[in-house]
């Protein structure tokens, strides 16, 4: 269960001024549940957590034990942005460090990603994976024709095919897409991939909790069910009409800062594995709000690494910044600093204590420099990083992203600036239907 503790705010804002924007994040709030507001045909995500039937769950679970049975040791899981970030966090977050160089604890396949780039490297690196593994793929994409996993697909696609045969290519591959529309819902109709499909209703960046997550999530050997409980608490959390409601104090503070000039900010977290919470985080926030020439510019940061190199700048440059700390309260693994004779390098003061009260001073340290440099301090906490908490947050997270950008004024169900790269990069590949913007641009690059 996700709390919210703006104690580290009280420095930078006033408490009646802190109460309008609670007002305007009830109201927002109010938009959000009664489904008035820009963009609400795309609300399917907020009952999620409370609405996807077991059987779903059990599916994915079908699949993965169909995929074990033929020794099944790699999955490669194509697709880009919400399609993409949301299955890519949990799976980092959750897994060992070093699961993939461990033999002791893997019991499921190992989860890789594609279709998020266009490098030929990676793209080649991959093919040298597959080779050594016993592969089978899942393939993301609501649009069904977003060009970077097309493109990775069909390299997949082949190598599979090549390698298995036509018939046993679509037992290791899985569609996830829209019910009717795009290229890779016709593929997957006629190649009779088992196919799952991401409702209309639910825009990418709000897809962690459909099979757009689900499945990947499953097929890496993680509790589905328990994430989304931790969500389903959630949902019951953030519908309250009241300023208890974390999701109203986050979007309410985080607004207030940013109309205070703090334009941007940033999601610090001090456990390498929710770095990809960051990326999550910034996709979701940064595609919803920045808009009409609006939003918080979202960043993100993982302590203490990065302490040693961004730490300065957010100490003591431009004070446009707020922090938003994920912390978490409890380590799952215990590893104390043992006492050594010799102490040459100082550090017995430290022997006996477990390494994560050391990365708790670090934060609480932190905390207090920073709020004397400037710098707001957000607090999101949870008990620990597991599927539940995971859950929580991800649910957490989207429904203080609807309420804040209702407040920005905002529709935060909407991309349109995504489409100005796609136009550009078709008309230099000579993509049919792109002649004019092509002679355009190559006139305008003196080509
Ligand atoms: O949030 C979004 O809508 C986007 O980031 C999409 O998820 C991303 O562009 C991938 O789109 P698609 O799933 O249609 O391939």
């Amino acid at each position: 269960m996700v709390k919210v503790d703006l104690e580290g705010c009280s420095s930078f804002v006033k408490d009646a001024e802190y109460q309008k924007y609670v007002d305007k994040a009830l109201a927002a709030l109010d938009v959000l549940e009664n489904e008035t507001g820009a963009g609400n045909d795309f609300l399917g995500w907020k009952h999620l957590p409370t609405r996807t039937p077991d059987s779903l769950i059990s599916e994915c679970e079908a699949i993965r034990d169909s995929w074990k049975a033929k020794g099944v040791d790699l999955v490669v899981v194509i697709g880009i942005g919400g399609s993409y970030l949301g299955a890519k966090c949990a799976v980092e977050a959750l897994s060992h460090s070093f699961a993939s160089r461990l033999s002791t604890v893997r019991n499921a396949p190992e989860v890789v990603f594609a279709g998020h780039n266009l490098s030929e490297e990676y793209a080649a690196e991959l093919m040298d994976l597959m080779q050594e593994r016993n592969v089978a793929a899942v393939v993301i994409s609501k649009s069904g024709t977003t060009t970077e996993p097309a493109v990775a697909f069909r390299l997949i696609k082949q190598y599979i095919e090549t390698r298995y045969g036509s018939s046993e290519a679509a037992e290791r591959i899985v569609a996830v897409t829209d019910a009717h529309r795009g290229a890779l819902k016709s593929l997957a109709t006629q190649e009779g991939y088992r196919t799952f499909v991401i409702e209309d209703n639910v825009g990418g960046r709000f897809s962690v909790l459909t099979p757009v997550g689900i499945l990947p999530i499953v097929l890496a050997g993680f509790d589905m069910r328990a994430m989304l409980r931790g969500a389903a608490e959630m949902e019951e959390a953030t519908s309250r009409r009241d300023a208890s409601n974390p999701a109203v104090e986050y979007a309410a503070m985080r607004n207030l800062l940013y109309d205070n000039g703090k334009k941007i900010e940033i999601l610090v977290s001090y456990n390498p594995k929710l770095q990809y919470l960051g990326e999550w985080w910034k996709q979701l926030f940064g595609e919803s709000e920045g808009k009409d020439g609006k939003g918080i510019f979202p960043a993100s940061v993982s302590f203490t690494t990065d302490l040693h190199s961004m730490g300065q700048y957010i100490q003591e440059g431009e004070r446009i910044l707020m922090e938003t700390v994920v912390t978490v309260e409890k380590s799952r693994r215990s590893v104390t600093i043992s006492s050594d004779p010799q102490n040459l390098d100082g550090l017995n003061f430290l022997t006996g204590k477990h390494i994560e009260e050391c990365n708790a001073m670090a934060e609480l340290g932190t905390r207090l420099a920073h709020i004397d440099g400037g710098v707001p301090q957000l607090s999101v906490a949870i008990e620990k990083i597991d599927e539940y908490n995971l859950g929580s947050l991800f649910y957490f997270f989207e429904k203080s992203c609807g309420i804040s950008a209702y407040i920005l004024g905002v529709n935060p169900f909407n991309q349109p600036g995504v489409e100005a790269y796609k136009k550009n990069m078709f008309a230099l590949l000579g993509k049919p239907g792109y002649e004019a913007q092509a002679e355009a641009l190559h006139e305008r690059l003196g080509k």
